[in-house]
């Protein structure tokens, strides 16, 4: 965040995460562009879809978008593949559409933050398409290894499965991909590369933006003479591209030399770290990023889990993972709690019960928007949208999950497609990414024209019409969740304390801030329970907030006697 210098005399100043600031006290709403909204039938959103559900965006109360991208690209990776960063996809719209869209954004005080993904550009981004020439200045914008067709320069994996590199018959050299192939590494070691970014990254912000969600941005820096990998790793290399070498130095440097003189927030998406990795990153001493995401799943399940079972994980190691992020950057940096994106599958598929769907629904919501941090929603998340059932591979979007599939079979460890169906079917990035829900009409009122991604079959039961106006709807409690965000700054702020450690279904936590205490009662489980009060709680001193259920009483009591997946927030 800027601290105040002026554009010419900038110096990093840690942001103290005590004080107030209005990102911290926002709820931001992920936008899926290519599946939120279309207004030209090409089964595709676009911009003027987005502007269309602006009032949507307002009534539920979110603070901030982040819009996922919409750059020119060939959809290689649905955009994260970028082969112009400074004009929008056609299939989107144009300039004018988005700062049409800016504007009316914030003329309802929503803030807008893009998505600034420079690890990699698409192949066909010019800098690219010069490199492969081998043309000035840009021969060196990427990681090229000359040597042998058959013989990749070192034994990394791309994240996506296979090899991290492809050989280019035009340069007769190997490049470097962490992602898909049409995804290229940008050199970051080039201080011209860096600088290109730099002008870019301030050439948005000067069309008003207010941030930037920074895709994959852990992956910056890579090992100096890209060393082979342990091959044992799940992905090769990865030691050796994870937090690099230099990545504070880049992430520090990208800092002051672009969002330092705006006033424009930072949200990192860094895979594979630990809490305390990302103190270095957004801790006081560390690069300027105001924030990273808290992605819990990262830390469930092992290494040696069999690829191709559903993750077995427990409550109990879900509550030491999410105590030591809430905890453990508490009074020295700020997370972003996230339970879905669109890498995700749908949360209540994956965390919580289809059978239970409202009620789960409303468990996890009132989970993410209680813990200390900047609560991220996801389009549709607020209706309790559900995973897909797929029913071959042709059927999926995502490259990566079809690429992991079609290297499993080809290696022999699984046989085809039925093997993977359970996985596929629980945890593929292709179930977020689905059209979004808005009425029980054709296509779910996505799309006049054909889907790119087949709309979930539950639409005519879940979608915005049927639940705006419904108090019990997931629709109206997200809304009733969001309120008591903003009305409470102990949601905000305060200090996160579990209790029940062990408790194989019940996740409960006290927020402290001064005199003013939250208490969160999560029943994580299809069976009622009963747990008595937490200890060294004072129970009198509480009365209910916000409850998924009915029935919830309006003090704690000695005892909690919860419902399947029942949800309440007291405040003192
Ligand atoms: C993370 C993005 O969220 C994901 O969708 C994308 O495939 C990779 N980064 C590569 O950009």
């Amino acid at each position: 965040m800027s601290s105040g210098n002026t554009p010419d005399t900038y110096v990093r100043t840690a942001d103290d995460p005590n004080d107030e600031d209005w990102w911290k006290e926002a709820v931001i709403y992920q936008i899926y562009p290519k599946s939120f909204n279309d207004t030209d039938g090409d089964g595709v959103g676009d911009i003027p879809g987005i502007r269309q559900k602006v009032d949507y965006l307002d009534d539920l109360g979110i603070d901030a978008v982040w819009l996922s991208p919409v750059y020119q690209s060939p959809q290689a990776d649905n955009g994260y593949d970028i082969s112009d960063y400074r004009a929008i996809d056609d299939q989107y719209g144009d300039l004018e559409d988005f700062e049409e869209l800016l504007a009316e954004l914030h003329d309802r005080d929503i803030r807008l933050l893009m998505d600034l993904v420079v690890n990699h550009t698409s192949d066909e981004h010019e800098w690219f398409q010069r490199s492969r020439r081998g043309e000035e200045p840009y021969d060196d914008y990427y990681y090229w290894r000359e040597g042998d067709p058959d013989q990749p320069p070192n034994n990394w994996d791309s994240i996506f499965g296979g090899s991290a590199w492809s050989y280019d018959d035009e340069r007769q050299a190997w490049y470097l991909h962490l992602f898909d192939e049409k995804q290229p590494d940008l050199n970051w070691r080039n201080p011209a590369v860096r600088e290109d970014v730099y002008e870019m990254v301030r050439w948005w912000l000067d069309r008003g933006i207010d941030g930037f969600r920074l895709d994959a941005v852990n992956l910056l820096s890579k090992a100096e003479g890209l060393p082979d990998g342990d091959p044992t790793d799940r992905i090769t290399g990865q030691e050796h591209f994870f937090n690099g070498p230099e990545i504070h130095t880049y992430l520090g440097e990208l800092h002051d030399r672009t969002v330092e003189r705006y006033d424009a927030v930072t949200v990192a998406e860094m895979g594979g770290i630990t809490h305390e990795d990302a103190l270095e990153y957004c801790g006081e001493d560390g690069d300027g990023v105001d924030m990273v995401f808290q992605f819990l799943w990262d830390g469930l399940g092992g290494d040696d889990d069999p690829e191709w079972e559903p993750m077995d994980w427990t409550l109990p190691e879900l509550a030491s993972i999410v105590t030591d992020w809430q905890t453990g950057l508490a009074g020295e940096a700020w997370v972003a709690p996230v339970l879905e994106n669109h890498d995700q599958p749908r949360s209540v598929s994956w965390w919580g019960s289809e059978e239970y769907r409202r009620a789960s629904a409303t468990m996890l919501g009132t989970f993410l928007l209680t813990m200390r941090g900047t609560p991220f929603v996801y389009q549709g998340e607020e209706l309790g949208m559900t995973n897909v059932e797929f029913d071959s591979l042709d059927e999926l979007g995502d490259p990566s999950t079809k690429q992991r599939v079609e290297n499993a079979i080809a290696d022999g460890d699984i046989g085809g497609f039925e093997d993977a169906r359970t996985v596929i079917n629980l945890e593929s990035r292709d179930h977020g990414r689905t059209p979004m829900q808005w009425t029980d009409g054709t296509n779910a009122g996505f799309t006049d024209g054909d889907p790119w991604l087949k709309v979930n079959e539950d639409y005519t039961e879940i979608n915005v019409d049927r639940q705006r106006d419904d108090p019990a709807s997931t629709l109206t409690y997200y809304r009733e969740l969001i309120d008591l965000r903003h009305e409470n700054d102990v949601l905000v702020y305060g200090d996160f304390a579990l209790h029940y450690p062990d408790h194989e279904s019940v996740l409960a936590y006290t927020r402290t801030l001064g005199d003013d205490r939250a208490l969160i009662v999560l029943n994580w489980a299809d069976d009622p329970t009963t747990v008595a009060a937490p200890d060294g709680v004072a129970i009198d001193d509480f009365e209910l907030a916000l409850a998924n259920h009915r029935t919830a009483p309006a003090t704690p009591g000695e005892r909690l006697a919860l419902d399947p997946w029942e949800a309440r927030v007291y405040l003192a």
